[in-house]
């Protein structure tokens, strides 16, 4: 049975990381957003962390204000951010850790650990009609707990799949396989490069691939158009 190919988020945050190096406003991660979308990527995804070390609000909200493509929000589990994503009306908000001291997002969010804490979160942002993905590692007891929560996505973290941990790629498909039984959609991401995409996107179940670092570092060298193109041929030619 043929499955549709999976959707390519692109993830723009690095492209401000480049803009705030210099204070100014170029390059504008907006412009990032348009050229992706126009290259072939099904959507947008942005982090506005706590401390705004990359994504701003003001991004946020001229990136809502242009685009139609689904906007993937990405966000720490605070009463802060659950105000932002409700006024902002992002497609998708996925929920991750968030450690200041950290250069990104290590490993996957807590579900079951922090259930309390999430329960009146996800409820909010189901009642706003935001679509809730947790990111989580790829653990039978972090997948149910997201079940429980009435999560509609969780993203699988690929982090220690790209780092080439034994045993890894074995863990995702099992993980992929159990979303199916428990009614999640399965997304993907973390440190997916032209290298290692493939074997992911070839899982059954994934949906939506998030992809930022690599991709903007190539489009560095190549050019966004190119690198999204590419990256998109991969995951559709992925068996
Ligand atoms: N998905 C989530 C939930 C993330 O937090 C990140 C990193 O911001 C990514 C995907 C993209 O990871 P990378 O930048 O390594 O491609």
């Amino acid at each position: 049975m043929t499955r549709p190919t999976p959707r390519l988020g692109v993830n723009i945050d690095h492209v401000a990381t480049l803009r705030n190096a210099r204070g100014g406003s170029h390059p504008d991660p907006l412009d990032a957003a348009l050229a992706a979308l126009a290259a072939g990527a099904d959507g947008i995804t942005l982090h506005l962390r706590e401390d705004r070390r990359h994504i701003r609000d003001d991004d946020l909200a001229r990136i809502r204000a242009t685009i139609t493509a689904p906007i993937n929000l990405e966000m720490a589990a605070t009463p802060e951010m659950v105000e932002i994503a409700c006024a902002t009306l992002p497609h998708a908000c996925c929920i991750v850790p968030e450690r200041r001291a950290e250069i990104t997002t290590e490993g996957g969010l807590d579900a079951a650990g922090q259930f309390d804490l999430l329960r009146p979160l996800v409820r909010r942002l189901n009642d706003a009609g935001i679509r809730v993905s947790l990111f989580i590692d790829p653990d039978p007891a972090q997948l149910r707990a997201a079940a429980e929560l009435a999560a509609a996505v969780v993203e699988l973290h690929t982090g220690a799949y790209a780092e080439n941990r034994t045993g890894e790629l074995t863990r995702l498909a099992d993980a992929a396989l159990l979303t199916e039984e428990l009614g999640l959609e399965c997304h993907a991401g973390h440190g997916l490069t032209y290298a290692n995409i493939q074997p992911v996107a070839a899982l059954r179940q994934v949906r939506e691939l998030n992809i930022g670092h690599y991709l903007i570092g190539e489009a560095i060298l190549h050019g966004l158009p190119h690198t999204v193109r590419h990256m998109r041929a991969l995951i559709a030619a992925a068996k």
